[in-house]
């Protein structure tokens, strides 16, 4: 699967030939400078809660790629009201098989008020399934919770998951280490870390934490694409 990385918690994935992008925040990101927000592919934007920094781009690019919004129902509605008629709206625990794969939307412990202070429904993680060696778990913003052991059970091919690593507002990188053993990921992208103050962390040691478990912790440059 190839992974771009567009900062802070924003990334593509492309699966089975379709292009998921995750949590658009661009425009306002000072440490994002070098993408262009209006060259951004995008066949699906999945959005993992309300907050400005996981919503902020999704109307500038939602209207020129046409993308299906998928989110939970207090967050598609938001942005149906706003011209935005796309959208796929899910909740916590319902599943959906689109034409890339399947998303399962999974708990995340959180908060998730929308920009203008509409309510944006409970804070989600996904767990995209495009076959065997195509799956990953995407986090959101969460704490460690226990509901993460619950993964492996809904998905017993993964391995790869995509977690926030800052603290703070989030897991830091203790807890996500943690949070990888229990969704028994081995390969982890690291997101959510460095934007503001409050989140600026250690790579170093963080490689290490991640590394004491036998996890290897992917730290891509924004703008850079890897293969997952
Ligand atoms: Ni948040
Ligand atoms: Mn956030």
């Amino acid at each position: 699967m190839q992974f771009t990385y567009y900062g802070h918690a924003c990334f593509s994935v492309v699966v089975n030939g379709k292009t998921l992008l995750f949590d658009p925040f661009i425009t306002y990101n000072e440490l994002a400078k070098s993408i262009h927000v209006d060259e951004i592919p995008a066949d699906y934007i999945l959005l993992s809660h309300g907050h400005e920094d996981h919503v902020a781009d999704v109307k500038r690019i939602a209207e020129r790629t046409k993308a299906k919004i998928v989110s939970n129902f207090e967050i598609v509605t938001w942005f149906q009201k706003q011209g935005l008629e796309n959208g796929h709206p899910m909740n916590t625990g319902g599943k959906w098989t689109f034409d890339f794969g399947t998303v399962k939307c999974v708990v995340a412990q959180h908060s998730s008020v929308l920009p203008d202070g509409t309510n944006g429904g409970n804070p989600m993680g996904f767990i995209i399934d495009g076959g065997e060696g195509k799956a990953f778990y995407y986090a959101g913003d969460t704490a460690l919770t226990m509901d993460m052991k619950l993964i492996p059970h809904f998905c017993p091919h993964l391995t790869t998951a995509l977690l926030p690593i800052g603290d703070n507002f989030t897991m830091g990188m203790d807890d996500a280490a943690l949070a990888a053993e229990f969704c028994g990921a081995r390969k982890v992208v690291g997101l959510h870390y460095d934007t503001f103050g409050y989140i600026k962390i250690d790579h170093n040691k963080a490689k290490v934490t991640f590394g004491e478990k036998e996890i290897e912790l992917l730290l891509p440059s924004i703008g850079e694409t890897i293969e997952l």
